[in-house]
């Protein structure tokens, strides 16, 4: 398992010193742009992104909230992230999105909100390398798991595995230690938590979601 906090759900004031309780522990650094119109809520962008930058090594998991994805993929690349997320909600045009990331060898991901279904992917499948499953409607960090993205979870793993792909599966939304099992041997490979490692002792929560997978 990639473990990829939320640095959203985190207390924002006290950065210096998360990145350094984060180094080393774990894979990826969830950053979860938001631009007010996909989705509601304004976060932050590349500014406060290259603030991140100049304080820890971990690779950057670029998941974008954004209309007009178009516009936003190429302020990430120079950050030489380990992926870079649009939603397929927010585009006409995927394919074509998704082969622009490729080129700068950062590997390319589409998010799907819970009530696309996981078949509408299924054609773009071979141009893509990460699927990140929303398992919460996007705009918010803490809210609850809904049930039905363990089934979707499956689908997608078993797609996958049918036409002999190598498409990573991240999940997004909702995950505490109570359910992250399930989202592992539904077959994700990246697990992002917010809440569940920044809300009370950072160490500790930690510890226990990567003693529980
Ligand atoms: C929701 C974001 C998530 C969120 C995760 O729109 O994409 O990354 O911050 O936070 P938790 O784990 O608290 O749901
Ligand atoms: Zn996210």
């Amino acid at each position: 398992m990639m473990l990829s906090p939320s640095i959203l759900a985190s207390d924002l004031t006290d950065l210096k010193n998360i990145l350094h309780l984060l180094e080393n522990q774990v894979e990826l650094l969830h950053l979860d742009i938001m631009d007010g119109h996909f989705v509601p809520t304004l976060s932050f962008g590349e500014v406060y992104a290259n603030v991140l930058r100049q304080h820890t090594k971990i690779p950057f998991d670029v998941h974008l909230m954004v209309q007009n994805p178009e516009k936003e993929v190429p302020k990430y690349f120079d950050f030489n992230p380990f992926v870079i997320t649009f939603h397929y909600e927010a585009t006409h045009f995927p394919v074509r999105l998704a082969n622009e990331i490729k080129k700068k060898n950062i590997k390319a991901g589409i998010s799907i909100n819970p009530k696309t279904p996981i078949e509408h992917l299924e054609p773009f499948l071979e141009d893509i390398d990460l699927v990140l499953i929303m398992s919460v409607e996007p705009g918010f960090y803490g809210q609850k798991l809904i049930p039905s993205s363990i089934q979707k979870i499956s689908k997608l793993k078993e797609l996958i595995l049918n036409k002999n792909l190598k498409t990573l599966i991240e999940v997004d939304g909702g995950i505490t230690e109570n359910n992250i099992k399930k989202i592992l041997d539904a077959g994700a490979d990246i697990i992002v938590a917010g809440s569940a490692i920044f809300k009370g002792n950072i160490q500790d929560n930690l510890k226990k979601l990567k003693w529980i997978s």
